[in-house]
């Protein structure tokens, strides 16, 4: 199967100073890919890369991040904005944070999307409680019409997937997004993104120091360190042998969320 992105030699800098080296690595469509590493080793700089979210300082100063036949760093702003979103989609730690607490759940969601497509708000409604029920929430409709404060942390990371997913993304990246929550929320956040990848296809590029997080959902992994890759490979192998003793040291600092 082709891949549906492709890094190659990429290489980023910050004001001319490099902090990501030779990344290179291959999304097939549907595939989850875990990357994992030590704070400040360049997981957050690799992805943002793809979306242009680097900031005025941030640059790809070597190598191409194809996506669909583009090469992203070299996309004007325009053309990132109409790719970010719809084909590109994104979510944060904390997605909680990024809801205006005086409004719905469902007005807030409807107004992103009417961004991108003219979209009537009863074909809103019913795509997005369809939505929500793929993706394991039992009652779509409470959840529109609830203000963010009504929900748990745990809740709202969840909706900010499901926000993410309503444009039906190719292609969704995924920073530190259990980061924040409790264990047994985290596990949710997982299931969800299992259910995202089994529904829809989408190819999942999750960032996580939580070798837990990998187990339980990566099909691939890629460890970072110093801005470049110690490891890349099946997440199986790389957690059961690994071959670097900064992955080994990566797996004994969190526990497992499910062994098998
Ligand atoms: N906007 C920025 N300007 C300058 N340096 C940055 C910026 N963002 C990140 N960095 C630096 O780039 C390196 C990688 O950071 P980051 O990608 O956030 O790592 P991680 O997500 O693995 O914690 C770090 O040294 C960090 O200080
Ligand atoms: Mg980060």
């Amino acid at each position: 199967m082709a891949e549906i992105l492709k890094y190659d030699r990429v290489d980023i800098a910050y004001n001319g100073r490099r902090v990501v080296t030779g990344v290179s690595f291959d999304l097939q469509p549907g595939e989850i890919l875990g990357i994992v590493g030590e704070s400040g080793s360049g997981k957050s700089t690799v992805i943002k890369a793809a979306m242009g979210l680097l900031g005025p300082s941030g640059t790809v100063t070597r190598g191409d991040i194809w996506y669909k036949g583009k090469d992203l760093p070299d996309l004007s702003p325009a053309e990132m904005r109409r790719l970010n979103g719809p084909e590109l989609g994104m979510i944060f730690q904390s997605a909680g944070a990024s809801f205006c607490p005086i409004r719905t759940v469902g007005a807030q969601l409807y107004e992103s999307m009417t961004e991108h497509e003219s979209v009537t708000k009863a074909d809103f409604t019913h795509r997005a409680c369809e939505l929500l029920q793929k993706i394991g929430f039992e009652d779509g409709m409470r959840i529109l019409n609830s203000y963010p404060f009504e929900l748990s942390g745990g809740m709202q990371q969840r909706v900010g997937i499901a926000a993410a997913m309503l444009m039906n993304p190719s292609v969704l990246f995924a920073d530190e997004p259990t980061s924040a929550l409790d264990v047994s929320v985290q596990k949710q956040v997982v299931e969800e993104m299992l259910l995202v990848r089994e529904s829809f296809g989408t190819s999942i590029v999750i960032v996580t120091h939580n070798i837990g997080v990998i187990g339980a959902m990566a099909d691939n992994v890629l460890v970072m360190k110093d801005g470049q890759m110690v490891e890349y490979g099946e997440t199986r192998q790389v957690l059961d042998d690994p071959r670097e003793d900064y992955t080994r040291t990566l797996m004994a600092a969190v526990p497992r969320l499910r062994r098998d």
